[in-house]
């Protein structure tokens, strides 16, 4: 009987440890998560006629001499560069200044980040 008391006790506790953690987890996951999904919502929006769902660009956004996002030319800038590029246009690409605030632009730089470590990971 000691012996059963002693199993329920330690899965008891390593339930309410994996409770714990899972919800910890998720907590952060959402804060990132919250982000991302505005960087994939504003992307989605403004930037796949050119760009594509994964950054390689669309025959239209090639035409145009747009680059592929992943790339390590585009993924070696600083976010910074990449936040001034969508907001004031390089080359044949519009501004986004307009159309978005700044903090779509940070959150949709961040969402090029991930395009290029998808990419990293996947070659
Ligand atoms: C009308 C087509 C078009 C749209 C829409 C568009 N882009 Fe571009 N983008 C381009 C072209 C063309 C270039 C290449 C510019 C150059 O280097 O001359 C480019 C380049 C870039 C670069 C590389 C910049 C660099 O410094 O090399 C990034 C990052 C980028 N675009 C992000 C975005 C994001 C984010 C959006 C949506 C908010 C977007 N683009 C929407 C056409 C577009």
């Amino acid at each position: 009987m000691r012996t059963i008391g002693v199993i329920t006790t330690l899965t008891a506790v390593f339930i309410l440890a994996a409770v714990f953690l899972a919800s910890a987890n998720s907590a952060s996951n959402s804060v990132q998560g919250k982000e991302s999904e505005a960087g994939q919502a504003a992307f989605k929006e403004s930037c796949v006629t050119c760009h594509g769902t994964n950054g390689a660009g669309t025959p239209l956004g090639k035409s145009l001499k747009a680059a592929d996002l992943r790339s390590p030319e585009v993924q070696k800038k600083s976010d910074t560069e990449l936040a001034q590029t969508i907001a004031e246009g390089k080359g044949n690409m519009p501004p986004f200044k307009e159309t978005l605030n700044p903090e779509q632009i940070q959150a949709v730089v961040k969402y090029v980040r991930e395009l290029g470590k998808i990419a990293e990971n996947t070659r």
